[in-house]
């Protein structure tokens, strides 16, 4: 056994998969999640792709006394890997004030915990938003931050802020700050993907269950960008790949081989597709015709980002693998199965 790590919205999308590949790699995972937008039975699916089953409580991270509790119970934990957040961007619009309290104050409960019960080390799931739309592409880490378009990008931002201010201050913590590109794809089991809730906002729940039909048309959001097709460019990261980015992240602390102790990193594949490109690979890859229509931009919305990815490839040893194909291939089964199960 490598240690014991806990993670915040483990049964989530991101933190299921990662689940799994920390346990892979020889990780103890305590999984806490308030189940705002997942389901309990992940955490039997973790097992089934696994063969371990995770120790689960069902926490809000808000909840001070509840985590300093469970840090007692679950003693001996080293590591956080911390996914619980709101991540809806047009929500976050609404009630910007719920996406401060949620994010700001479930990362301060636990960083303020972690010197308490000696925890060495912290992830936090930053995003490609904190660029907005960079003036050079594709993008390093050393990039500016720019203005956030919603709350939900500035408390990505100001949480970067936090941790960077908590380790200057002089805690005894490390930290690393994974800023994602987007996430697609489902684990190749099918047993592990992104839960639908509502209508979805994003692009590839969107197009799977259009494909499935329970959405009548994709709507591609624009044709007239500056890109070579006139739609949106975006560097789409498959989440076992990410999942694994959190693995080596989590090695590199516990070893003590971090150059500083907040480090940073693009996680994304170096490769930019454009909304059309990924609608044909999907229907390339599946055999499955998609019903979509060109209408107009949404707002708000990013022209072209995509990594470099240089800094993750070299000094954390991780790359993306997985084919754009078996990626939107892995999406789809994962749909399929929603339907099998009837969830969706
Ligand atoms: C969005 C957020 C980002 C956040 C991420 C979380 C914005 C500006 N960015 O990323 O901060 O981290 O979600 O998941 O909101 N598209 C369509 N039709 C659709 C849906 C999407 O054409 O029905 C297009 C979008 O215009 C975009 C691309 O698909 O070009 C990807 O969209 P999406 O999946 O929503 O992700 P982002 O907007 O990149």
């Amino acid at each position: 056994m490598k240690g014991k790590i806990l993670v915040t919205g483990g049964t989530g999308y991101i933190g299921s998969h990662t689940v799994v590949e920390l346990q892979h790699s020889g990780y103890e995972v305590v999984i806490v999640d308030n189940l705002s937008n997942s389901r309990a039975d992940v955490v039997d699916n973790i097992e089934k792709v696994s063969g371990i089953r995770p120790a689960f409580e069902q926490l809000d991270c808000l909840d001070y006394a509840g985590l300093d509790a469970l840090f007692t119970k679950y003693a001996g934990i080293k590591g956080i890997i911390h996914f619980a957040a709101s991540k809806a961007v047009g929500e976050s619009v609404q009630k910007p004030l719920m996406y401060y309290r949620n994010n700001l104050v479930s990362l301060i409960n636990l960083l303020e915990l972690m010197p308490k019960h000696g925890v060495e080390g912290i992830i936090f799931s930053s995003s490609c938003t904190v660029y907005g739309q960079p003036d050079v592409l594709p993008v390093t880490e050393e990039a500016p931050i720019k203005t956030a378009e919603s709350p939900y990008g500035n408390t990505k931002q100001i949480n970067e802020e936090i941790v960077q201010d908590f380790v200057k201050s002089g805690a005894p913590i490390n930290a690393i700050l994974l800023r994602y590109f987007n996430p697609i794809g489902a684990h190749p089991t099918a047993l592990l993907g992104e839960l639908p809730s509502g209508v979805p906002q994003n692009l590839v729940p969107f197009l799977t269950q259009t494909a499935m039909g329970i959405r009548e048309k994709l709507s591609v959001f624009g044709d007239d960008y500056d890109t070579p097709d006139g739609s949106c460019i975006r560097d789409y990261i498959n989440v076992v790949d990410l999942a694994k980015a959190h693995v080596v992240a989590m090695d590199r602390i516990m070893q003590q081989k971090q150059a500083e102790k907040v480090e940073v990193f693009n996680i994304g594949t170096g490769r930019g597709l454009s909304v059309l490109e990924l609608i044909h690979a999907f229907e390339a890859a599946t055999g499955v015709k998609l019903n979509y229509q060109i209408v107009g931009r949404r707002a708000g919305d990013i022209e072209k980002v995509w990594a470099n990815p240089d800094k993750a490839n070299n000094v954390l040893g991780w790359k993306a693998e997985a084919t754009i194909e078996d990626t939107l291939r892995s999406a789809w089964k994962w749909q399929v199965r929603l339907r099998e199960e009837g969830i969706q």
